[in-house]
């Protein structure tokens, strides 16, 4: 048979361009019948994944396609022209900045200027969001003119690893490389410009552009979608909404609530830290069902990356070892000892008991959880672990 399983895949999964082939005979074969119970099973999973996301949207997300009124929109442009100049000028580059300098017509819908700058843009009937920490390329050290590349390199892979400390190994910089700077892959590994290092330097020294480039892994955090210069642009989420207090509705924000949680104590060896845990802080993403993204990323620590943080820290009482809710005891030596409460905890505190108040059951093993006050927290969350391997296996 000349009609093997390679090229039935590619007769009825993409256009049949060999001849010789009827594309009938092929679908009536049996890796052919395989093949069209696939495609339409995958049609039907992206259906139902598009259902639940307008659900979940409908019943607590905020879209927000309105243009906020009071927002200084002057400044947002000369942030945003200053940073096209360069581009122009060729001293930044970044894969985002052609289509953001394209026509330099920009319509903003949001503006943020404070602890970090937030451009919002209307960009066709899409939402473009442009973060960076701080608004003009020039706010950022500049990395030395003249460096060898593979010194600069190793900058890059020492700054990863002060920041996150995830122990990335030195030969896998190229690795490393092409997922802080992806255009990297894409020119085919040619050496990076000046524009290219000056613009990467700036984003290396930004705490949330590390988290969110290399914690997609967690899958709590939101897509960075590109970047231009200092400023990286990245997913547009829909804002977590409270909007009724009906039961059925509170089940399944405790749901989303504990797939985040399950995603944090599952990330590799290093279960991640969220210091800053609030409802404003929660979006939903199209791309992921069952859980909450991570909207500003500020607060988000590796485990080590909250140690060696806390312990550095030098004290008189509890309260200076705290990192917004993340917090430690005062230990002899004037230093902070490392975290004594748990992601769980804080949940319980900060969402979960504020949803559900003393509205409660025993029966519900997420809710139990939190009221249990026996068991210790070593047990109670293996025994988080076995439910989420049952009921939340698919997140
Ligand atoms: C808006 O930004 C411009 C340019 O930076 C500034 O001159 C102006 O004072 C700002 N307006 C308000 C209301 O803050
Ligand atoms: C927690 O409780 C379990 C069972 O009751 C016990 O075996 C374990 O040692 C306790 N862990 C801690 C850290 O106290």
């Amino acid at each position: 048979r000349d009609d093997g399983k390679g090229e039935s895949v590619c007769c009825c999964c993409a256009p049949c361009t060999q001849t010789g082939l009827t594309c009938t005979r092929l679908l009536l074969s049996r890796p052919g019948r395989f093949c069209l119970l696939f495609t339409s099973m995958l049609l039907l999973y992206l259906f139902y994944l598009g259902v639940s996301w307008s659900v979940e949207v409908q019943a607590f997300g905020e879209e927000s396609s309105a243009i906020r009124t009071g927002i200084n929109t002057t400044r947002a442009k000369e942030v945003l022209s200053s940073l096209c100049d360069a581009y122009n000028r060729n001293e930044v580059s970044g894969d985002a900045c052609h289509r953001l300098c394209f026509d330099q017509e920009w319509t903003v819908a949001d503006f943020y200027e404070g602890n970090k700058v937030v451009v919002v843009i209307k960009d066709g009937g899409q939402q473009a969001v442009f973060k960076s920490l701080h608004p003009s390329i020039e706010d950022y050290e500049s990395s030395p003119e003249g460096e060898k590349e593979e010194d600069f390199l190793r900058r890059i892979r020492d700054k990863t690893d002060e920041e996150l400390m995830l122990g990335w190994p030195s030969d896998l910089i190229d690795h490393l490389l092409s997922i802080l700077w992806p255009s990297h892959l894409r020119s085919g590994g040619q050496q990076l410009s000046a524009a290219d290092r000056r613009s990467l330097w700036a984003l290396m020294q930004q705490p949330e552009y590390l988290t969110f480039r290399i914690l997609p892994l967690s899958r709590v955090t939101p897509k960075v979608i590109g970047s231009c210069g200092h400023m990286y642009e990245v997913e547009s989420l829909v804002a977590f909404r409270m909007k009724g207090y009906y039961m059925n509705l509170k089940g399944k924000i405790l749901v989303h609530l504990m797939g985040t949680l399950k995603l944090f104590y599952e990330f590799l060896n290093e279960p991640l830290q969220w210091c800053d845990v609030r409802f404003d802080n929660l979006g939903l993403s199209a791309e992921y069902p069952k859980r909450f993204v991570m909207m500003d990323g500020d607060l988000l620590f590796t485990e080590s990356k909250l140690k060696a943080l806390m312990t550095s820290k030098t004290c008189k009482t509890d309260a200076d070892c705290a990192i917004g809710d993340c917090t430690s005891r005062c230990q002899a030596d004037f230093k902070c000892g490392p975290r004594n409460n748990e992601n769980l905890d804080v949940f319980c505190e900060k969402l979960i008991n504020k949803l559900f108040g003393n509205a409660w059951s025993k029966s519900n093993k997420y809710l139990n959880a939190c009221h249990d006050t026996v068991t210790n927290t070593t047990t109670k969350l293996n025994d988080l672990r076995l439910t989420w391997s049952w009921t939340l296996s698919d997140v």
